[in-house]
């Protein structure tokens, strides 16, 4: 039942590896870990357009859909299956899950069970998960509504208007569509605070936020080309409200962006105001209407390359047999004692160290010379940390151990594949 039709298609080398000339001399094994990555997503993205987190049902249990990790899984695989560059006979059975997700989504959306459209979680029949969680996370329907936003400009261009109005985006209110639900909900509810993306602390978080304003300048932009002229100036109203609330996330005596503003107790030792979510949210979002802020996102970067080559002993390890760069292994922030399972300690985690190499990537396209080609070698340095800590079969862990650098938590993490697949096709274009 989990075995979807992709498979075949993908061992078959159906996908295509872009190789550009100029990286034509780094690690192989780079470019081979791409497919790797697409294979383990795909084997957890069902038939019915569910994604489980994580096929370990305990020990962590992760056989779940998350709202959050489903809708980036689904968002790296419309930028594939919409790719020219991807072969046409993968495009259409990819289409097709597109689909499938959709309605997944419109199910779900329709629970209105607990925080309605802030439950994080939900069980593979579509039923929400009411266990003591935290909730609402906010983040979701933001992140949700970007992707169904990027399935629309698709079918907007293929002239698919009807397929948009009955499913994606129709004024009418209450809403019915996936996008329009999801953006009345980021609309009203953005200045209320919520619990973070991961789930532990109630605030006004910088990673929500900017999903908030990214999913409503961009919403706004579509209400308006489908003739909802009201709810399109309505949308853009409260973007520009959002994005006076976050430049108040820079930190005046460091210069760097803060996680979080107006914190509710809870997470007591979590002191500092640094947190790759940081960096998550300016990856998702990298259209250029937060470029005044690159400094302050390199100042971020750099604070979590300082502190964490520092706590976690694995960074010890600088270069691999081969004699090339490892680059920093980095966790979620610094005070974290989540070890996959239990709190033992926290470690760095695959989509935390694959972030810092899509934000170097992302960066350096807008950069030439000598300054680009300087953050492409910190880039790759990521890739090959990542590579280093693989096991045989390429498989992703959600962490890998601060000391011996072996993987714990839990296994084949889609989020973990997604983060190499969206900071490969970044870092490859
Ligand atoms: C599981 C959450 O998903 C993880 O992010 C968190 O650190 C732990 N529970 C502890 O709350
Ligand atoms: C824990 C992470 O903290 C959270 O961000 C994620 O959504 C879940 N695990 C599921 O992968």
């Amino acid at each position: 039942m989990r075995v979807l039709s992709l498979i075949p298609l993908l061992l078959a080398g159906a996908f295509l590896v872009p190789v550009s000339p100029a990286v034509a001399a780094i690690d192989p094994r780079i470019h081979t870990q791409y497919q790797r990555a697409l294979q383990g997503v795909l084997s957890n993205v069902q038939p019915a357009g569910s994604v489980i987190a994580s096929p370990s049902t305990s020990n962590p249990n992760y056989f779940y859909d998350w709202v959050r990790d489903t809708g980036l899984t689904m968002r790296a695989l419309v930028g594939i299956a919409y790719d020219r560059k991807t072969a046409a006979s993968v495009r259409a059975p990819l289409q097709q899950q597109i689909r499938a997700w959709i309605s997944w989504e419109l199910h779900r959306q329709e629970q209105n069970r607990l925080t309605g459209l802030g439950e994080p979680r939900f069980h593979l029949d579509g039923r929400v998960n009411e266990d003591p969680w935290g909730r609402p996370q906010n983040d979701g329907p933001a992140i949700r509504a970007l992707t169904a936003m990027a399935v629309a400009d698709q079918w907007i261009r293929e002239g698919n208007f009807a397929g948009v109005k009955e499913l994606l985006y129709a004024p009418a209110l209450p809403a019915r569509t996936l996008i329009k639900r999801d953006l009345e909900y980021v609309a009203h509810h953005w200045n209320e605070k919520s619990f973070d993306l991961w789930e532990e602390e109630q605030a006004l978080h910088y990673y929500t936020l900017l999903s908030q304003y990214a999913a409503l300048a961009k919403g706004s932009r579509l209400a308006k080309r489908l003739g909802d002229t009201g709810a399109s100036r309505y949308y853009e109203v409260q973007a520009r409200a959002i994005q006076s609330v976050l430049v108040q996330f820079r930190d005046p005596y460091s210069g760097a962006i803060r996680y979080a503003l107006d914190k509710s107790p809870g997470l007591p030792h979590k002191k500092s105001i640094l947190d790759i979510s940081v960096i998550l949210a300016l990856i998702q979002n990298f259209d250029g209407s937060f470029l005044e802020s690159t400094d302050s996102a390199m100042t971020t970067l750099k604070e979590l390359f300082r502190v964490f080559r520092f706590q976690y002993p694995v960074n010890r390890i600088t270069h691999d047999a081969t004699g090339a760069p490892l680059g920093v292994a980095l966790g979620r922030y610094p005070e974290d004692i989540y070890d996959g399972n239990g709190f033992t300690g926290g470690n760095p985690w695959f989509l935390s160290t694959l972030a810092a190499a899509e934000f170097l990537c992302d960066l350096s396209h807008l950069r030439v010379g000598k300054k680009r080609d300087a953050l492409m070698e910190i880039a790759l340095s990521q890739f090959n940390r990542v590579i280093f800590h693989l096991d045989a079969h390429g498989s992703m862990r959600e962490q890998f151990n601060r000391e011996t650098g072996y993987q714990q938590g839990a296994r084949d993490l889609t989020w973990s594949y997604v983060s190499y697949l969206t900071a490969y096709r970044a870092c490859f274009p």
